[in-house]
């Protein structure tokens, strides 16, 4: 082999002022790495190669990204502790083998994969003199083979790298961190328990300030999933009457007997089934606060029954005589509109203005949208908390996406598309396709734009040429580059590698 210093390869010059520009234009790790891994594959024309890094809590090496290989070829080749991955960490030098099949630091190695490796570059990441990572390249063409050209390059590209990559480690961390700090401050002046800082927000925190303290009726209006009951529960647990019970009843779509015999109780024998006294739940709630949800749908008998209790603080048991103290808070909540119900005939407008002596209304998830990137992180630590886990975190772009959907079931919908992200997730963060379900329920609602679209022609062209990336390529009139570019801004290149293998 050649080893005569060589000229500086203008494509490998070029590689390097490229990543130059990545430390300056790329703060998120993902793409940051995706970015690596193409630029040291192409620049010295391996055939597949992966990454490395040295995990913050301990020694182990984990692999962030890999090009062409499926998870199994990259085991094997880092998986014996003799490996050339481990031990270019561990001496911090890098490795260059011409023809690995020969080279006497293989031999009696049985592992197919290695007996067809022609040519292995493998650099250490180095960070203030500390080992951070490695890069491992190959090839198993017999036209090329690496030369100390090669090295040279990946050695400078490699210092490089390591900078971008704790760069955007430290961005992520402090990104982490900040959110966690306005989740926890925000706790401070509001109700620990509900989140958010859009002014809607604290218009609603405002006004539950002002009424915990007194006991005048409290009207929740707003979709389904925007916390209604959540603030119900806050106003009673902050309020003077926390000592006292909250008891919650359902009204909408209950038989009218039921309803009646649940809130008010019954006298034995006052109707088929009533086989003994029963305490109602205003009894039960004594003293305490009622949440009545989905009043708008309680039938007029009830509506004149409850206008009493809110006019005289009495009440009757069915089918009895006695009168009976109801010392309550009432708060009810809605998704209709009571006023219009009023004015339709269908709610007794005397109880209306009895329970509606004031009106919160519950902002929309899709009009508070700052709110969202607090709630995931709520979320997140929430469930982190119940699984005695460190909080998993979202990536950017799929934050992005979170913040962008229109939340037709609003903070509900949100903490279930987080939970179920979760668990999706393969490793610590939630990237984009951990949350494709919610991409499929959005179209119907939100015209797509353009960058969506882009996305959906190219993942269905890729299904089309069934994980041909170059045919896909083809197909589309990009190139491959693109392509690559494009998948890896997804986070589905490593994806799809495994199908691509089988191909060849
Ligand atoms: N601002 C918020 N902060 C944290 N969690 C919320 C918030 N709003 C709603 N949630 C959660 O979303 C879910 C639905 O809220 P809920 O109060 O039942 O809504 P509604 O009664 O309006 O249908 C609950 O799990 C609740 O804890
Ligand atoms: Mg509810």
């Amino acid at each position: 082999m050649n080893s005569e210093p060589r000229a500086v390869d203008p494509q490998q010059m070029q590689a390097l002022l490229d990543i130059a520009q990545a430390i300056n234009s790329i703060s998120q790790k993902e793409p940051l790495l995706n970015q690596i891994m193409e630029i040291a594959v192409d620049a010295i024309h391996a055939e597949r190669g992966f990454l490395v890094l040295q995990e913050d809590s301990g020694k182990n090496l984990h692999v962030e990204i890999a090009r062409n290989m499926s998870d199994t070829q990259v085991n094997e080749i880092r998986s014996p502790s003799s490996s050339v991955v481990n031990r270019v960490f561990d001496e911090r030098s890098p490795v260059l083998l011409h023809d690995a099949k020969t080279d006497p630091r293989f031999e009696g190695s049985e592992s197919i994969i290695l007996q067809k490796i022609t040519s292995i570059a493998c650099v250490p990441l180095i960070l203030k003199g500390n080992p951070i990572g490695v890069i491992y390249l190959d090839s198993t063409g017999d036209r090329q083979h690496f030369n100390d050209g090669t090295l040279n390059f990946l050695l400078a590209f490699a210092n490089q790298a390591a900078i971008a990559i704790e760069n955007a480690r430290l961005i992520e961390s402090l990104q982490d961190k900040n959110l966690h700090l306005q989740t926890e401050l925000q706790k401070t002046f509001g109700f620990p328990e509900i989140i958010g800082n859009s002014p809607k927000m604290q218009a609603v925190f405002e006004i539950m300030h002002k009424i915990l303290n007194s006991d005048i009726s409290l009207l929740l209006q707003g979709e389904s999933g925007t916390g209604k009951e959540l603030v119900a529960r806050a106003i009673h647990y902050n309020g003077h009457r926390k000592e006292k019970p909250f008891v919650a009843q359902f009204c909408g779509n209950l038989s009218e007997h039921l309803l009646e015999s649940e809130l008010f109780g019954h006298k034995k024998g006052s109707f088929t089934g009533a086989v003994s006294d029963k305490r109602g739940l205003f009894e039960i709630a004594h003293k305490g606060t009622f949440f009545l949800d989905e009043i708008a749908d309680i039938s007029p008998t009830i509506q004149a029954k409850l206008l009493r209790v809110l006019q005289e603080a009495t009440f009757r048991r069915v089918g009895d005589t006695d009168d009976r103290k109801a010392d309550l808070r009432f708060v009810s909540a809605t998704n209709k509109d009571l006023a219009a119900e009023v004015r339709e005939g269908n709610f007794r407008e005397d109880l209306y203005y009895r329970l509606n002596v004031i009106t919160i209304t519950m902002p929309p998830l899709r009009e508070r949208r700052s709110d969202i990137p607090v709630l995931v992180q709520h979320f997140l630590e929430k469930i982190g908390e119940k699984t005695n886990q460190k909080p998993k975190r979202v990536s950017a772009d799929a934050l992005k996406m979170l913040t962008q959907y229109n939340w037709p079931g609003n903070v509900r919908e949100l903490a279930n598309t987080i939970e179920r992200a979760v668990v999706l997730a393969s490793d610590n963060t939630i990237t984009p396709t951990d949350l494709l379900i919610m991409q499929d329920d959005d179209q119907e609602l939100q015209p797509k734009c353009l960058k969506d679209q882009e996305k959906e022609i190219v993942l269905k062209a890729l299904e089309e040429c069934e994980g041909n990336k170059t045919r896909t390529a083809e197909v589309l009139g990009v190139s491959l580059r693109w392509l690559h570019y494009k998948l890896s801004e997804w986070n589905i290149s490593r994806k799809r590698s495994d199908e691509e293998e089988d191909e060849e």
